[in-house]
């Protein structure tokens, strides 16, 4: 009995140190030694802080101690709750293009959970904030193809009103203090307009004859693709988006336009019109694309204003049917084609760049 005793004191020591022993290493191995080795990540200068804050600097806290959101912060939810990171990543890599500055890990110091994503079947999202209006983001979210033809992005209409500024709110807060640092001035320049010589340098990459018929027709294409849901199939400003925008857009058709130069035109399709819907394209499309349209906007008839009566509709008829044109314009259309053939027809001479400030 009494040897009994001691056989199983002695069995149980040896198991129970084993024990022991592997917990104490896996502590050390997996906990120890990453704190007193890995390097610790501090916020960076451009982390962003998605909480509210009080007069004193300290983070609102709610009744269980839970950090208050901002408005980006609530956004933030609405993202996660989406999924939006199913398909947006929001990483730029040295070898990333066309994502703007790259990122840092102290850079999302302050979000968790981090929602880098790993997949991009839509573009890396860090820098896009400030990057289109938020107008822009609102019509894109509700209506991805009415912005960008063919996307598969899923139409986000369902979200209500305040969903919607908050999570707009969120995408323009994406890499906006990077955007602000003047540091970052060059990486950036082609955001800014008055980054002029960048400018006018990338235009001339790739530049198209754009007094040719090739190149005005591939401008036809590109217009009907990206233009003609604001602008109509005609550019006579009557397209089926048109109806709901309370600056409509232009029509091409006035006169006015005869005085545009080719740069002119170029400048205002890159830029965009600040404080209407018109986008800036030289965000999305290549200054070869650009010319293109500029040389297809040229051939259009600018002899005298064609009124428009009605706004097109999403129907294949009003799309396809050159017959709807007003008479005006088809008469337009072939004293231009006549001209052209007895060789009175002067387009727009282009040169130096005028009247880009000002609208009429
Ligand atoms: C099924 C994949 C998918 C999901 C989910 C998705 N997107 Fe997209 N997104 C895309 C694709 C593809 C594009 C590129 C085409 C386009 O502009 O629509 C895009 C474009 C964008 C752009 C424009 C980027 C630019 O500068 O042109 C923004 C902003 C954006 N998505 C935000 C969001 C937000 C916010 C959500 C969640 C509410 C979301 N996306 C969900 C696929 C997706
Ligand atoms: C979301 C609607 C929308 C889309 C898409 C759009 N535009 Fe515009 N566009 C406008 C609005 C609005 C104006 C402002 C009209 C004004 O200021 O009177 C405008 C103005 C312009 C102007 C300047 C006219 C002027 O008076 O100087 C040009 C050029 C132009 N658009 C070309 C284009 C081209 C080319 C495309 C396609 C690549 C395009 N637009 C796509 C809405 C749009």
């Amino acid at each position: 009995m009494s040897d009994n005793k001691k056989i199983g004191a002695r069995g149980y020591v040896l198991p129970a140190l084993v024990v022991i022993f592997s917990f104490s290493l896996i502590y050390i191995v997996v906990v120890l030694i990453p704190d007193m080795t890995m390097v610790k990540i501090h916020p960076s200068e451009y982390a962003m802080e998605y909480v509210q804050k009080d007069e004193k600097g300290e983070i609102l806290r709610d009744d269980k101690g839970i950090p208050v959101p901002n408005a980006a912060g609530r956004g933030r939810k609405v993202y996660i709750k989406e999924g939006c990171f199913y398909c947006h990543s929001q990483f730029v890599r040295p070898q990333d293009r066309d994502f703007g500055s790259r990122v840092y890990a102290g850079d999302y110091a302050n979000e968790t959970p981090n929602i880098l994503g790993t997949s991009r079947t839509g573009p890396d999202l860090s820098n896009e904030g400030q990057k289109l209006p938020d107008a822009w983001h609102i019509g894109h979210l509700r209506d991805p193809r009415a912005y960008t033809p063919g996307s598969i992005m899923p139409s986000f209409s369902f979200l209500g009103d305040e969903d919607m500024s908050d999570l707009v709110e969120y995408i323009q807060s994406l890499g906006q203090k990077r955007f602000e640092d003047p540091k970052n001035r060059q990486i950036y320049e082609a955001y800014y307009p008055e980054a002029d010589t960048a400018f006018w340098k990338k235009s001339e990459h790739h530049k198209p004859n754009v007094d040719s018929a090739a190149a005005a027709n591939a401008g036809a294409g590109i217009f009907r693709q990206n233009c003609a849901v604001c602008h109509g199939t005609n550019g006579l400003g009557n397209g089926p988006n048109a109806l709901a925008m309370a600056k409509k857009p232009a029509n091409f058709s006035e006169p006015f336009y005869k005085s545009y130069s080719d740069k002119t035109w170029y400048y205002r399709v890159a830029e965009g019109v600040p404080g209407t819907r018109m986008p800036r394209w030289k965000l999305k499309l290549a200054p070869e694309q650009m010319w293109y349209l500029v040389a297809y906007l040229k051939t259009l008839p600018q002899e005298k204003e064609v009124i428009i009566e009605k706004f097109q509709t999403i129907n294949d008829k009003d799309w396809e049917d050159q017959s709807s044109l007003p008479q005006r314009l088809v008469d337009t259309y072939e004293n231009i084609s006549r001209m052209k053939d007895n060789g009175t027809y002067k387009s727009n001479p282009g040169g130096e760049i005028e009247g880009v400030a000002g609208g009429h």
